[in-house]
């Protein structure tokens, strides 16, 4: 009886030391950063992320505790880690250097300011918010130069929740070669007129989910590039911005393609274009499967968007070939819309668009006047409320 005792007293203990192991925690305060707001605590993050990723455990969480500022510069985040999850857990705040001049960067592999790369099983949440002073760069500074804020790359299994991104320079999210993301409960906030300052920009990536996320920006709330697939977005509050877009797509004769996208239950509030698909002339490869429903407008313009001639400078030449955009469904669009324009169905001619539904739609002008729409090349069909009177549409 005693000897069994002590076995199970034995084991116990033992059990509990292998659950101990299993997951560390690593706090930046414990790699000298201070969270004065002051003090560069870069280097302390390095090397609480160094142990982070290095440590035997199984599971790792790197700790950025609340109540803090911690103001950190161009920060590398590289794995392979080889753990089951590891976590970063922000709820302190974090700042950028408070003039570009004070950036450093120090291996020319500097677009991004905080760049995580080859890391499986990650999370990133917390209440945090990241502030990035994007106002000292955005009307000076030219575009390349502008930091991302944050960027997770060619991994598999990634998680981000919770934080606050504000007044970015450049992008706000990037989601590159990713396979199985899972986005959610993040707020981005940054000005109208902020420049090129996409909310949560997806490339590359498959199985995708982006949703509860309140987006206010300069550019797309979202947008969504080539090789990416399997993407479902919803529940967003997007405005300012330029809506949720898929593309640009095939930019200088590039081969993109994109396909399986479900955007539901968004609102947009007074942003510049709604739903949209956007392709360059010139371009191959194609946008289909898509649909986007349950839709809200709040005095925005060109609710509905496909454009096969997007051109973001003046001159475009004239060219014929194009992506195929196919089996694209608008289904539940409501609101008012703030310009005239507020279905835009812009196709090719060479190349137009099938097989485009829009069922149910309601769109009234601010001054209740009727919404217009404006198609060419489209071939599809109308179906369910449809107002503005959508006739324009070619039969299939
Ligand atoms: C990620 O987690 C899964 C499930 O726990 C595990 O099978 C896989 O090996 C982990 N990946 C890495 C790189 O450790
Ligand atoms: C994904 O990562 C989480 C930890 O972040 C882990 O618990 C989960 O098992 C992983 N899932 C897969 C399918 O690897
Ligand atoms: C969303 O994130 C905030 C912190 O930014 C947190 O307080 C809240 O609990 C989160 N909500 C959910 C549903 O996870
Ligand atoms: C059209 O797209 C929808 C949504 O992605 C998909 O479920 C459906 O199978 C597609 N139809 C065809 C004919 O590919």
């Amino acid at each position: 009886m005693e000897k069994l005792l002590i076995f199970v007293f034995v084991f116990t203990l033992s059990l509990f030391s292998v659950i101990s192991h299993s997951h560390t925690a690593f706090n930046v305060l414990n790699y000298g950063a201070v969270g004065s707001g002051r003090t560069d605590d870069t280097h302390a993050f390095s090397r609480a992320w160094e142990a982070t990723c290095m440590s035997s455990s199984s599971s790792t969480t790197m700790d950025v505790p609340s109540g803090k500022t911690f103001l950190i510069n161009y920060l590398h985040f590289h794995g392979p880690c080889n753990k089951k999850s590891i976590n970063i857990e922000i709820n302190g705040n974090i700042i950028a250097p408070s003039e570009p001049s004070e950036w450093r960067c120090e291996n020319n592999d500097c677009h991004n300011w905080m760049d995580f790369r080859h890391v499986d099983n990650l999370s990133i949440r917390g209440n945090g918010v990241i502030t990035g002073d994007g106002d000292k760069w955005w009307h000076t500074s030219e575009l390349h130069s502008r930091p991302n804020a944050l960027k997770i790359s060619s991994a598999n299994n990634v998680t981000l929740s919770g934080l606050t991104f504000k007044d970015i320079p450049h992008m706000h999210v990037i989601l590159d070669s990713l396979t199985s993301v899972h986005v959610s409960n993040i707020t981005i906030d940054s000005p109208g007129d902020s420049p090129n300052t996409d909310g949560i920009h997806i490339t590359g990536s498959t199985n995708v989910v982006v949703d509860h996320c309140r987006i206010g920006t300069g550019d797309d709330c979202i947008s969504i590039v080539s090789g990416t697939s399997n993407v479902k977005i919803s529940n967003i509050v997007c405005g300012p911005g330029h809506g949720i877009s898929v593309g640009s797509l095939g930019k200088n004769g590039n081969h993109d393609i994109v396909e399986n996208v479900e955007v539901s239950n968004v609102v947009f509030i007074r942003t510049m274009n709604g739903a949209r698909i956007k392709t360059w002339q010139g371009g191959s490869g194609f946008a289909r499967n898509m649909v986007f429903e349950k839709i809200l407008s709040h005095e925005s313009s060109r609710i509905i968007d496909i454009d096969q001639f997007y051109c973001d400078h003046m001159h475009c030449v004239t060219q014929e070939s194009a992506l195929k955009v196919s089996n694209i469904t608008f289904r539940q669009i409501l609101g008012t819309s703030s310009k005239h324009t507020a279905v835009n169905l812009e196709c090719s001619s060479s190349v137009p668009c099938t097989d485009i539904v829009l069922d149910d739609i309601y769109i009234v002008q601010n001054d209740k006047q009727r919404a217009s729409v404006a198609c060419n090349n489209a071939y599809g069909r109308v179906q369910g409320m449809n107002v503005p009177d959508i006739r324009c549409l070619n039969q299939m």
